[in-house]
Order: C-alpha cells, then structure tokens, then sequence
C-alpha cells in the first residue's frame, strides 16, 4: 500500500515509518524539518534497509502539497506534522492554527485532489483538558485548556466533518497519552531541539549529563506518592497502533477517535527510579513547585483500541526507559552530531 506521511521525520513519524517500512508498505515523507532531521530518515532506511521518498516542503503551502500527494497517489495518509509545544502554543497562538489546523485543511483538500479518502491523523489526549472522570474514555468532554489543545480538537472537527461530506472517506483520530521512548536499536529516538518540556527527554539529558537535574514539579497532587500521573506509551507501541489504524481504515468508513495509551498511571517519581534501574546511576532531582495547568491525573481507557483495532501495547516502563537510554547515551547531542 502506499502511505503519504505528513511529519515523518520527527519522533514518532520517524519510527511509525520503520514499522510501516517493515510491513512492505511504500512511503512518501512530507515534512519541513521545522522540528526534526533529515538524519533521522537517513537512519529508518538503514534500519529498514528499504528506500522512501522524502519532499521538503511546508503544509501550509497548499500547492506543493497538493502536487506532492497527486504525484504519490497513496491509498492512505497518516498526518504528524504540526507543532506540539503547549507553552509555546500561549505565545505564538497564531502559528499553531495556521500549521495544525490550516495545514490538517490544505492536506484533506489536497486528499481530495488526489482521490485519497483515507486518513490517521495525530491527536492527543490534551483534548479532553481536566478529566471529570478517569480513565478517560473516548466519550469524555471535550475541553482543551491551551491554544495547543484547541488546535488539536479544532482539526478532529475539521476532520470529522469532512468524512461525513465524503462518500467512503475513512478517517481515524488517534488521540495520544504520553508517547516516550525510542527504537530497540537506539538510532531513532526523540531529539528536542531546546530544553525539553516533558517529562522523559529531560531525565534523559539529566543522566547523560546534559543537564545538572530534574525539577520534579509538585509532589502535593492526590496520587501515590503526591508526583504526578500519566499514561507513558512505548514509541513502538504507538507506531503499531499506526498500522493497525491504517488496516481498520481499509474495512471501516466515516471517523472514530481512538485513545492509544496502556491504560495504566506511573507517577513521575515511579519514572525516575525506572530510569535509575535503566542507566544504572542516580537521577538528581529536586521538588519544584507544580507547574501551571497540570493535572494530577491521566490515563486511557483502552477498550475501544482492542475492540476497533485488535491492538493493545505490550512495552512496559522498563522497556520505555531502556531504550531511551540507549538513544540517549548513543546520541548525547541527538541527530545534531550526526
Ligand atoms: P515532532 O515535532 O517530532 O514531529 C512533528 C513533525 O512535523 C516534525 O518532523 C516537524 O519538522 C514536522 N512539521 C512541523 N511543522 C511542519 C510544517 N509546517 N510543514 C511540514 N512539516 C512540519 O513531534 P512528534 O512528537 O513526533 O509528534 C507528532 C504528532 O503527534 C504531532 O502532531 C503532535 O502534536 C502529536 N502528538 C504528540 C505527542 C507527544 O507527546 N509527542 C502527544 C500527542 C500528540
Ligand atoms: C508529565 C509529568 C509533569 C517535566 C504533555 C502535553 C500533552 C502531550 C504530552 C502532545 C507531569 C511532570 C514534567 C519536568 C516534571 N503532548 N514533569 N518535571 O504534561 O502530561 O503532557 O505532553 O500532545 O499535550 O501537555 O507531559 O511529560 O510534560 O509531564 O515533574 O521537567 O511529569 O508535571 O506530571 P504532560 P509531560
């Protein structure tokens, strides 16, 4: 089959194509390099040792997309491209709804130029904002609580009503929970570009010595043990999740949002010291007042993913923390060395 993947070069696009690559499918990559490398498409050929095409250009220039997907004619596209930083979402709102939800709008009119009705599309469970009830289940509210978060629920929109105006569109909104992690063989993997957000990339630079120590923010929220609670899911896992979307997308019309997570919590702290047990040394760290818009919880409800996919994830947090160091102490500085 052939699959058109917006943003293919970053984290998880990146190891989404090693799986895609490794099922037989053949792949065209659009991305800007906004936020990843051309390494890193260097490297799934190696792993994969099969070739892809690569076009370097922007989504929200809706004629090179438009030619790039009518040239590729694919049976299906899976859309990562798009910005993901919520504290940079607040600054430079703008940027946000022009990439994610303008560039999700050129991308579904470029589909339609190319007769393409069959999309999976990366959403996260930022959309249903502070959870009424956990886990959360596909039916909760929706209520983002940063621009980041409206971006995403504004393209499910887009999304969504585009496959009800289309006859036998096929659309699958994939709403991530934390995706960390990296390929077994530690040549992908997450590289952000400044001082990372989340949670894992910042242990990882803090036990490769990139940075002197991991503020733990807030240990005062109703969990375990007072840090916060969240949905870790392996990379590979979610890459997976991909494929199995792709297939139900083959045999299945109109839109489903689907949670991909474990369904299980770790609290930060319960992270840190799998990350100790992966590295083999102490993580330092500190308790630094909670940061602003977190919540103490969150995790999946995984059922309609075994139900609609067949799929569940079968790495658990050693294996996260494993392979993140591999990457990580194999790649200090990331793809920036290569
Ligand atoms: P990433 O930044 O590594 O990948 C995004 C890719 O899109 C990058 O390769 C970037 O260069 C490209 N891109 C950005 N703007 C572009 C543009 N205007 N035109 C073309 N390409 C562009 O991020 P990721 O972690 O791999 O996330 C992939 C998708 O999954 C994103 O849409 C993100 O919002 C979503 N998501 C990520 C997480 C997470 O925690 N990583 C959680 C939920 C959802
Ligand atoms: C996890 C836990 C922090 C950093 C974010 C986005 C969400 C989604 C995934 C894209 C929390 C704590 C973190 C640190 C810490 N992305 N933490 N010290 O906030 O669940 O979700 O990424 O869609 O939209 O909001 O993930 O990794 O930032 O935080 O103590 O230096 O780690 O407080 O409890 P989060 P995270």
């Amino acid at each position: 089959m052939k699959v058109f993947v917006t943003g293919g070069a970053g984290y998880i696009g990146s190891h989404t194509l090693v799986a895609l690559l490794a099922a037989g499918h053949e792949v065209c990559v659009y991305d800007n390099y906004d936020n990843s490398s051309p390494v890193a498409l260097a490297r799934v050929r190696q792993l994969t040792n099969r070739d892809l095409v690569a076009i370097e250009a922007d989504i929200r220039d809706d004629d090179a997309l438009t030619r790039a997907i009518t040239d590729f004619a694919p049976d299906a596209v899976v859309h990562f491209a798009g910005l993901k930083a919520v504290g940079e979402s607040n600054e430079i709102p703008l940027r946000y709804y022009q990439t994610n939800v303008t560039g999700t709008m050129n991308l579904l009119t470029a589909m339609d130029a190319a007769g393409c009705r069959r999309i999976v599309f990366s959403s996260s469970a930022t959309v249903y904002g502070e959870a009424q009830y956990l886990p959360f289940d596909e039916d909760h509210p929706i209520a983002p609580t940063n621009p980041y978060g409206r971006t995403k629920a504004m393209a499910e929109g887009v999304i969504r009503d585009w496959a009800s105006a289309t006859p036998d569109a096929s659309a699958v909104l994939l709403r991530y929970f934390n995706p960390v992690g990296a390929h077994e063989s530690g040549r992908i993997g997450e590289d952000p570009q400044d001082i990372p957000n989340n949670l894992m990339p910042f242990v990882a630079q803090v036990a490769v010595g990139r940075r002197a120590k991991l503020s733990i923010f807030g240990d005062d929220y109703d969990t375990r043990d007072g840090t916060g609670e969240r949905d870790y899911i392996h990379v590979v896992d979610l890459a997976a999740a991909h494929l199995a979307a792709i297939d139900y997308s083959a045999r299945a019309t109109g839109c489903e949002a689907i949670n991909v997570g474990t369904g299980q919590g770790i609290t930060v702290k319960e992270l840190v010291a799998a990350y100790e047990r992966a590295c083999g040394q102490p993580i330092a760290a500190e308790i630094a007042p909670r940061r602003p818009g977190d919540v103490a919880s969150s995790y999946a409800a995984t059922a309609k993913a075994e139900r609609l996919l067949g799929w569940r994830a079968a790495l658990d947090v050693d294996d996260m923390c494993e392979t993140s160091w591999r990457w990580q102490s194999d790649n200090a500085e990331g793809y920036g060395a290569a």
